[in-house]
């Protein structure tokens, strides 16, 4: 049995565009998640992340290397990896409740049972009185509240998020860094999230994975070695400051050395 719930192995991919073009996206990237862990992947813009995420939910087949789901290969997507995507995929015409039920409903689970869970996720995440809402009637927080819990409805061992908080404003987003702390501690998944912001990456994770520009693959891995629960006294620490310039060096230098290399 592999000590990693999910590793991924010398992965790279290209695209072809639809104009013939190939782009490399991925270049030998290995990623390896152990149990009920937290990880944030951080990197520019059009680097690979979500492309590294949709391999990991069983999504895209890499073009070489290899996924492992506990030490099996991953083939297709599962129920224990749950995606949540960069762009809002909520329904329009359907209800808060429905579209956090929406994976049980494909899954077969009955009304009842389904609107059951959806609900108690709902209230873990102080959305209750929006259960009958349609998204447009929603905050940008809240709809992203919403997603998360339709990311963890069908209770997945690992969770994948991507850029989660990157459309809200800066107080918004710190008080959802508080409740997805929250909701981890809860339900012990393991955590990848993909983010812009060096500081939520530093805040939220126990690792922080820079990626280098496209094509992408991990130039430098920082600890972060606070326990829970975080405080955000911790944004003024020493140590944390310090782990910022870690990260952000990192990302310097791989932009550096890219346009000398381009
Ligand atoms: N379906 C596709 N067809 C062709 N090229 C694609 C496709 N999806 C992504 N790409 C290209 O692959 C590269 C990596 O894209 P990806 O979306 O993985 O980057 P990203 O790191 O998530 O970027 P961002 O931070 O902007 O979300 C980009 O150059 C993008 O244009
Ligand atoms: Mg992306």
């Amino acid at each position: 049995m592999s000590q990693f719930v999910l590793a991924v192995e010398n992965v790279s991919h290209t695209y072809t565009t639809t104009d013939g073009q190939v782009v490399k996206a991925l270049h030998e990237v290995t990623l390896c998640l152990s149990p009920k862990t937290f990880t944030c992947l951080v990197g520019a813009s059009g680097s690979g992340k979500t492309t590294l995420l949709r391999i990991m939910a069983g999504l895209i087949r890499p073009k070489s290397g290899q996924v492992l789901l506990n030490g099996k290969p991953l083939r297709q997507p599962q129920r224990r990896i749950s995606l949540v995507f960069q762009r809002d995929t909520l329904l329009p015409w359907r209800t808060v409740r429905q579209n956090v039920a929406l994976p049980l409903q494909l899954a077969g689970v009955d009304r009842k049972k389904r609107f059951m869970q959806a609900d108690q996720l709902l209230d873990l995440m102080g959305l209750s009185e929006f259960a009958n809402a349609f998204p447009t009637e929603l905050s940008g927080g809240m709809i992203q509240r919403v997603n998360i819990a339709r990311g963890l409805i069908t209770q997945p061992d690992i969770l994948l998020l991507d850029e989660p908080f990157g459309a809200l404003d800066a107080l918004t987003r710190e008080q959802l860094w508080r409740e997805l702390l929250l909701i981890w501690g809860r339900t012990h998944a393991t955590v990848l999230m993909v983010t812009h912001d060096i500081r939520e990456a530093i805040f939220l994770s126990q690792r922080v994975m820079v990626m280098s520009t496209r094509p992408g693959h991990i130039v430098k891995e920082v600890e972060v070695p606070f326990d829970y629960p975080r405080h955000f006294d911790l944004l003024t620490d020493p140590i944390f400051i310090q782990k910022e310039a870690q990260v952000r060096e990192a990302i310097l230098a791989d932009r550096l050395s890219s346009s000398r290399l381009g």
